[in-house]
């Protein structure tokens, strides 16, 4: 890649064109949204495993309904995100192989046991909350297919955040044990939401070469911040207490300060050793291995009606 070609990219980013899947563009550009991309199709299909656990045991029809449609939209999400990063170049073979050896990382947050249904309503409130805090400003990403995946992306999760806290809300009241279950769940999810948006601007590998390519448009600090600004009025709503003592309205800033993250717990869990990392894996390469036929039939299928239209 000539010194040429990559400033003429540059200057299409910084007029903020859009690349397209036939454009020329440098390989750690295109590298960069294989990663992310497709981090971000895992995500979505690990995802459904925590709160697919609960879909058997949903308290009422109507939650049922809602669970089990929220829990079907992130494997949309997955689909849609999966083929956005084939228009890079890879396959979606690729893509679940390198997450089932672990070479491919996925949300730490997906690796926490949903232990009641609070955790539910926490999910939807806040991790789906720090998800839009995330991928709305990917709406605007540099990669056409990534951003414009986002768009829909987005309206549903709001959806889903919506459901999450009227969820909170039924809980905040109702009886003392649901009020203590609500609570016990925030006090658990709390802290892995905050790490769901990457480590501190210090330690962050990529942001900057990201932010300059216009993947990324707010640091992981700036969003985690926006995060706890716009959520701890809602918990203060709901009657719920954040478990940190030094979470704190600082007049100046115009934000809450908040305590240290455990750095050591995230990297234990984004390398593997969180308390669900195995199950989530598991419970993947299953599902791979018995879809299996159905891959296999679809292409028989496909090749079929060729022959058949050829004829
Ligand atoms: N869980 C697991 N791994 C993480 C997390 C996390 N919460 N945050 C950062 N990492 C990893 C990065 O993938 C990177 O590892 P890699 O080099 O092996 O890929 C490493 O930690 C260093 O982090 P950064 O340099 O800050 O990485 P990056 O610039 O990619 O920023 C971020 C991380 C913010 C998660 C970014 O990739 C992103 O915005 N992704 C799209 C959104 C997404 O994936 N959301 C998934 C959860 S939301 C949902 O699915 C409902």
């Amino acid at each position: 890649e000539t010194e040429d070609f990559l400033a003429a990219f540059q200057r299409r980013m910084d007029a903020e064109e859009k690349i397209e899947p036939n454009d020329a563009m440098p390989e750690g550009y295109r590298r960069t949204l294989v990663r992310q991309i497709g981090q971000h199709a895992h995500s979505e299909i690990v995802g459904m495993l925590p709160e697919g656990n609960w879909i058997t045991r949903a308290p009422s029809l109507k939650r049922k309904a809602a669970l089990l449609a929220k829990v079907q939209d992130e494997g949309g999400h997955g689909l849609y995100l999966y083929s956005a990063a084939e228009t890079l170049g890879v396959t979606r073979e690729q893509m679940t192989e390198e997450l089932l050896s672990g070479k491919a990382k996925y949300s730490s947050i997906f690796n926490y046991p949903t232990l009641s249904w609070a955790d539910i309503g926490i999910i939807g409130w806040l991790v789906d909350g720090a998800a839009i805090m995330n991928q709305i400003p990917l709406c605007r990403c540099s990669y056409g297919p990534y951003a414009r995946a986002m768009i829909r992306v987005c309206r549903e999760e709001s959806f889903h955040q919506r459901q999450g806290y009227e969820l909170c809300l039924t809980l905040s009241r109702g009886t003392e044990a649901q009020k203590a279950m609500l609570q016990d769940a925030l006090d658990r999810w709390w802290w892995p939401c905050l790490m769901m948006f990457g480590p501190h601007d210090g330690d962050s590998l990529h942001s900057d070469q990201s932010m300059a390519w216009k993947i990324k448009r707010f640091s992981n600090d700036d969003l985690r911040q926006k995060f706890i600004d716009a959520t701890v009025p809602q918990g203060e709503y709901l009657g719920l207490t954040f478990p940190d003592p030094e979470l704190k309205w600082n007049e100046e800033k115009g934000g809450y300060d908040h305590g240290p993250i455990d750095w050591e717990e995230f990297w234990r869990v984004v390398k593997g050793g969180g308390q669900m990392n195995r199950d989530r894996i598991t419970a993947r390469k299953k599902a791979w291995d018995e879809g299996a036929w159905v891959r296999e039939a679809a292409l028989v299928h496909a090749e079929k009606r060729r022959a058949r239209q050829l004829a």
